[in-house]
């Protein structure tokens, strides 16, 4: 018996119904990224490994656990290519910064301001609104000495503005900062010396975390370790005076434009590359993964990947999140068919094929069943379809070279010239 293939774990068909909701999401994106001065840029969808290992940390959980790495099959055509190893891309902000540097995107404008939407993968255990290929609409803007507490702002604005016009209002914002990169190596150092004489109270994961990777310990979700973390006292006295300023700054300009933010401390967020602000936005209807989209600063992530002393900062949204968190509040219509073709009698197929190539050729959608069924049955299909008008031809209309014409809004019906076709398509527009 041949085998029935499934779809893998993690993974989903987006079907055609679906569609109009991810247009309608790609487009309003697409739409108000480019009102704040984004171009969109594509890249691929598989990189160097390493190129992730060095961007989000090599001990970041993504790295170590959710990687999808590919195997590319023996043959001498791969022996030949070289011997990198390729995975596919976990988030895009590290590719963006790729291709910033190799195209020396820094000698072309003082600030690039980047967007993509498209496939992420992670090998994660999937549960609702995790999954492993899952899509983000991102920004990255980056360039020399473009490091401003407005930027900053703006870029969080940008992704709050984003959600509310996808239907997601009631998002709570977070926002934190890490200070420079010596700043958050301080307070790892705080962390440690906090936390060393109570790691037995904590999860055997947070343990390990201790050496390679303090800081998530701060957003573990075990009671256990969340009790831990409750009790330390985190006043920012790792931050330099300067980044202080820096992110005082910053509150007052996004309260200037009346975004809503809690500052917890707490947030550290599980990528390595961000210094100075990070923020996360989170929506209470999504349950345990409650974050809609995250972002933060990154200053050191152009040069610690060969590129030249470049600031950038930028953020993700989770499109499927998204589509979770607005809950039909965006009700996109189907697609409606402009002119569906009826064929009265098998004999007059062909002449059906010609007028909806015609009508298509007109700029019109049009369609027409090619069966031989009944008239009934086709005007099921044009329902279904819902088709704007039918054009229907039987033995007395093609006597008299006519198409019948109904407005399948109104029932009204009329008689139109099939010498006037184009002319009766351009007035259906
Ligand atoms: P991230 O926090 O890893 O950040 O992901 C951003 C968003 O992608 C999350 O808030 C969530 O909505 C969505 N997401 C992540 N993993 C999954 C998953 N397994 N299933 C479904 N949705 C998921 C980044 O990716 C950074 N690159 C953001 C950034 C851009 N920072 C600076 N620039």
């Amino acid at each position: 018996m041949a085998k029935n293939f499934s779809l893998p774990r993690g993974a989903t068909d987006i079907l055609p119904q679906d569609i109009p909701l991810w247009i309608h999401i790609e487009k309003t994106a697409r739409q108000i990224l480019n009102l704040y001065g984004y171009q969109e840029i594509r890249t691929p969808l598989f990189e160097e490994t390493e190129l992730f290992a060095r961007s989000m940390g090599q001990t970041s959980d993504v790295v170590q656990k959710q990687m999808l790495t590919l195997q590319p099959s023996k043959s001498p055509e791969n022996e030949k290519a070289e011997s990198a190893h390729y995975a596919l891309r976990p988030e895009g902000t590290a590719s963006v910064v790729r291709s910033y540097i190799e195209n020396h995107l820094d000698k072309k404008e003082s600030l690039s301001k980047l967007f993509y939407i498209g496939p992420m993968f992670r090998g994660e255990r999937p549960q609702k609104g995790r999954l492993r290929q899952f899509h983000q609409i991102g920004v990255e803007a980056i360039g020399p000495g473009t490091a401003s507490p407005y930027l900053d702002a703006e870029v969080i604005a940008c992704s709050m503005y984003l959600l509310k016009s996808l239907g997601v209002s009631g998002a709570q914002l977070k926002i934190n900062t890490l200070g420079t990169y010596a700043n958050k190596e301080e307070f790892k150092n705080i962390l440690r010396g906090k936390l060393s004489g109570k790691l037995s109270e904590l999860c055997w994961d947070c343990q390990n975390r201790f050496e390679r990777n303090v800081l998530r310990i701060l957003d573990c979700k075990v009671p256990a370790c969340k009790m831990a973390v409750q009790k330390l006292k985190l006043n920012y006295e790792w931050l330099d005076a300067e980044s202080k300023t820096y992110f005082d700054t910053m509150k007052k300009i996004l309260s200037g434009l009346n975004v809503i933010y809690k500052e917890d401390p707490y947030l550290v967020r599980g990528l390595d590359y961000y210094t100075h602000t990070v923020f996360e936005i989170s929506d209470s209807s999504l349950g345990s993964q409650d974050a809609v989209g995250a972002g933060g600063r990154y200053n050191n992530l152009i040069t610690e990947l060969g590129g030249p002393q470049v600031d950038a900062i930028g953020f993700a949204l989770g499109i499927e999140r998204i589509i979770l968190a607005q809950q039909g509040k965006i009700q996109v219509p189907q697609p409606s068919l402009d002119i569906f073709v009826i064929a009265m009698e098998e004999k007059f197929i062909k002449n059906a094929f010609a007028l909806v190539q015609q009508i298509r050729h007109n700029g019109l959608s049009a369609d027409a069943s090619y069966e031989g069924s009944s008239m009934k049955s086709q005007m099921r299909q044009a329902n279904k379809r819902n088709a704007r008008y039918v054009m229907i031809l039987g033995e007395d209309e093609i006597k008299a070279n006519e198409v019948a014409l109904k407005n399948m809004q109104n029932g009204d019906q009329e008689k139109v010239s099939l010498n006037l076709i184009n002319e009766t398509i351009q007035k259906l527009k």
